[in-house]
C-alpha cells in the first residue's frame, strides 16, 4: 500500500472520511467526514480562522453556495473555467487529456498546453485509454466546463451554478462590504464554505473531489499606496521552486528569506511574498512536514485567466507534490469585471491629503454642426470627441481634429467641439482597489496533515500506528479511561471524561478492551494524551473503606503522551488546566 492508500484505510476504519453514500453505491468525487474527520476539519478552519482574520483583522462573510448566471458571465468561468476532456471511442470513458499525458510522459504542467499539442502528443505516444487500453490516438482533445448548473425556480429561465470557488462571493458583493469597511482601503474579507468542480477525474480521495471547502482570503488593496508588512516575516524562510528554477535542467528548491525573495526579483509582488512567509509559519503550526513542501511559482502559460503572478504552496505525498493553496496576485481583473457587467459602483473613493487643482479638459460639441454634417452618426462622432479630449487633448491643438467610428474617420473643425480646459478642485478619485488572494483547499490541508502525522514503530514488541498532529488540531485531544470496568472506577472515570468535557475538551471515554488496546485506538486518530483511572486514584475498595494498604488513594491518573508513549502521574485537582498547559505547548 502506498501513502495515500493506507491514509484512506485508516481515515475509513477509524471514522475521518469515506466515500458518500456508498450504500447506493456513491458518487466519484464526494467524501463524508466522519466524527474524528469532521473535528479535524472544524479544528484547521479554526486555525486558518486565527491567523488569517482574527489577527490579521479582516472580516469574515458567508455568501451563498449557488449564484445566478450571470456572475459567472462577468466572473469569465462560463467562458473559461475548462478543463481538457478525451472520451474513448472504444469504452466511452472519458479522461483529462493532460492527466493522462502527465502520468505516461516526462512531461509536467500538461494543463498548460493547448489541446492540439496534448492530442499530439497522445497520438506520438500512442497513450492508451486507462480503462480500457485502447488507442486514444484518433480522438479529439475538447474543452469541458467545470461547472455544475441548476435552475433557480421552477423552469428554465433562470439558470445557475454551483459556485466553483468562495471567491466570487465576495467579489459580487463588494459595494456591500466597500461600504461597510467605510471605503478606506486596504481590507480583507475572508470566507469558509463550499465550492463545487464537476471535475473529469476525480482521483486520490480528498485531493480531486467535486464538492470540497475552500478557505479564500480576498485582500483589496490600492495599488498605488498600500504596502504589506513585510517587516514581520521578513526571516521566514521560504522554500522556493520559482519559474527559473522549473525550465532549468538541474534547478531545484531554493530556500531564500522573504525579504531575500523579494529584493532578488524571485516573488515580484510583495503582497504575494508577504502570505507566502505568514502561510509558511501557518502551515507548521497545523501539522505540515516542512521537510515535504515547497512554494512553486506558475508558469507563465499556466496564469488563472485573472491572475498577473500566482505561486501554489505545495505538499510531497507518494513522490507527487500536490497544490495545497494557490496565492495569486488577481489584480483590479474581478471588480472591473462585476463592474463591466452590473453596471454597479465597485470602486473606492479615495480621498487625497490635501485638495488638488487639475485641469480637465471638455469638450461640448455644437450638434447643430455635426447632425446636418454626419447624419444618424452625429451622437457617436460626439461620444467620440469627448473620449479623445479626455484621453489626448493636444489633438485639439489644431484647426481640425479627427475621430474614427466604427472604422471610419470624421474630421471636425475644433472650433465646433467646443474644446475648452477647466480649471477644477479635487478631494480625490475612484479607483479600483487590486486583490491580493490567497486561496487553501481544507480537504487537501486535511488529507496533508494526516499523511506527514502518519508514523509506524513499535511498542512492547508490537507494531503500532499512530498520527503525530499537533495537540492543537488533534480532533480528540483526551481519551479517558478506567483501568477496568468495575469497583466505582468506571463511574468516576465517566465522571473525570464529563468535567473534562465542560471544560473544553474533546474526550473519548473508551472501557472496552484491554489497556492497550485502547491506546493504540486513540493513537491511530492522534490523540495526544490518555488518562486512566485505577485503584490508585480512587484506593482500593478490599477492605471496604475506600482506603487500602496496598493501593491507598492518591487522587492522581495515570497520563499517557501519545510520541513517546510515556506515563506519569498527576493529581486530579486542575487535571483540565493540566491539559491545557499541554496542548498549548
Ligand atoms: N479562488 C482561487 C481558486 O479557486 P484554485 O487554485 O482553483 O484557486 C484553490 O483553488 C485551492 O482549492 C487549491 O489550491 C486546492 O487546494 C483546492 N482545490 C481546487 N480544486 C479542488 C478539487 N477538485 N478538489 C479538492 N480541492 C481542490
Amino acid at each position: 500500500m502506498n501513502e495515500g492508500e493506507r491514509l484512506t484505510e485508516l481515515a475509513k476504519r477509524r471514522g475521518f472520511y469515506f466515500p458518500a453514500a456508498g450504500a447506493y453505491g456513491g458518487a466519484a468525487g464526494f467524501w463524508t467526514y466522519g466524527p474524528q474527520g469532521a473535528a479535524l476539519k472544524d479544528n484547521i478552519e479554526d486555525a486558518w480562522r486565527d491567523r488569517f482574520v482574527v489577527q490579521a483583522g479582516h472580516q469574515e462573510i458567508s455568501a451563498p453556495d449557488v449564484m445566478p448566471e450571470p456572475v459567472f458571465e462577468a466572473s469569465g468561468h462560463l467562458d473559461g473555467f475548462d478543463d481538457m476532456i478525451i472520451e474513448c471511442g472504444e469504452c466511452g470513458a472519458t479522461h483529462r487529456a493532460d492527466h493522462i499525458v502527465e502520468d505516461n510522459t516526462d512531461i509536467e504542467e500538461a494543463e498548460s498546453l493547448p489541446n492540439e499539442e496534448v492530442m499530439d502528443i497522445i497520438a506520438e505516444h500512442d497513450i492508451p485509454c486507462p480503462s480500457c487500453q485502447a488507442s486514444l490516438a484518433d480522438e479529439p482533445v475538447d474543452n469541458f466546463n467545470l461547472m455544475f448548473e441548476t435552475n433557480i425556480g421552477p423552469g428554465t429561465s433562470s439558470p445557475g451554478y454551483l459556485r466553483p470557488e468562495t471567491a466570487q462571493g465576495i467579489f459580487v458583493e463588494f459595494p456591500q462590504l466597500s461600504e461597510y469597511a467605510r471605503n478606506q482601503l486596504p481590507f480583507g474579507v475572508a470566507q469558509i464554505g463550499k465550492a463545487y468542480r464537476n471535475e473529469i477525474s476525480p482521483r486520490k480521495s480528498l485531493v480531486r473531489v467535486r464538492e470540497f471547502t475552500q478557505a479564500e482570503l480576498e485582500h483589496f488593496v490600492d495599488p498605488e499606496e498600500d504596502e504589506p508588512p513585510l517587516e514581520s516575516v521578513a526571516d521566514v524562510t521560504l522554500p522556493l521552486y520559482s519559474g527559473e528554477s522549473q525550465q532549468a535542467d538541474d534547478g531545484g528548491v531554493e530556500h531564500l528569506t522573504v525579504r531575500d525573495a523579494v529584493d532578488g526579483g524571485v516573488i515580484t509582488s510583495d503582497w504575494v511574498a508577504y502570505y507566502l512567509g505568514v502561510a509558511r509559519d501557518w502551515y507548521e503550526r497545523i501539522g505540515i512536514d516542512m521537510e515535504r513542501f515547497r512554494f512553486r511559482q506558475h508558469l507563465p502559460g499556466e496564469l488563472a485567466h485573472y491572475a498577473s503572478d500566482c505561486w501554489d504552496a505545495e505538499a510531497e505525498i507518494d513522490g507527487d507534490w500536490i497544490e495545497i493553496t494557490g496565492f495569486a496576485y488577481r489584480g483590479d481583473y474581478d471588480l472591473q469585471k462585476h463592474a463591466e457587467y452590473s453596471g454597479d459602483d465597485y470602486t473606492v473613493f479615495k480621498q487625497y491629503d490635501e485638495p488638488v487643482t487639475v485641469e480637465r479638459p471638455t469638450v461640448d460639441p455644437d450638434m447643430s454642426y455635426l447632425g446636418p454634417e454626419f447624419g444618424g452618426d452625429a451622437g457617436a462622432v460626439a461620444d467620440a470627441l469627448e473620449a479623445l479630449a479626455e484621453r489626448e487633448p493636444d489633438a485639439f491643438e489644431g484647426d481640425d481634429v479627427t475621430v474614427e467610428v466604427d472604422g471610419e474617420a470624421y474630421t471636425v473643425p475644433v472650433e465646433a467641439t467646443n474644446f475648452s480646459v477647466e480649471e477644477m478642485t479635487e478631494n480625490g478619485e475612484h479607483i479600483t482597489p487590486h486583490v491580493v488572494e490567497p486561496s487553501f483547499g481544507v480537504g487537501r490541508l486535511i488529507y496533508t496533515v494526516l499523511a506527514h502525522a502518519y508514523r509506524a514503530d513499535e511498542v512492547d514488541g508490537e507494531e503500532r500506528t499512530y498520527l503525530e498532529l499537533p495537540a492543537e488540531q488533534a480532533p480528540t485531544t483526551v481519551g479517558v479511561f478506567p483501568l477496568m470496568d468495575r469497583d466505582g472506577l468506571g463511574e468516576y472515570a465517566g465522571e473525570l471524561a464529563e468535567g473534562l468535557r465542560r471544560a473544553g475538551h474533546s474526550v473519548t471515554y473508551d472501557d472496552s478492551g484491554a489497556i492497550g488496546r485502547r491506546y493504540r485506538r486513540q493513537d491511530e486518530i492522534g490523540t495526544p494524551y490518555c488518562v486512566t483511572v485505577d485503584y490508585e486514584s480512587i484506593g482500593e475498595p478490599a477492605d471496604g473503606d475506600g482506603e487500602s494498604a496496598t493501593d491507598p488513594r492518591t487522587d492522581t491518573v495515570t497520563l499517557r503522551e501519545r510520541d513517546t508513549t510515556a506515563q506519569k502521574r498527576v493529581p486530579i485537582d486542575g487535571l483540565a488546566e493540566t491539559l491545557d498547559g499541554l496542548i498549548d505547548g
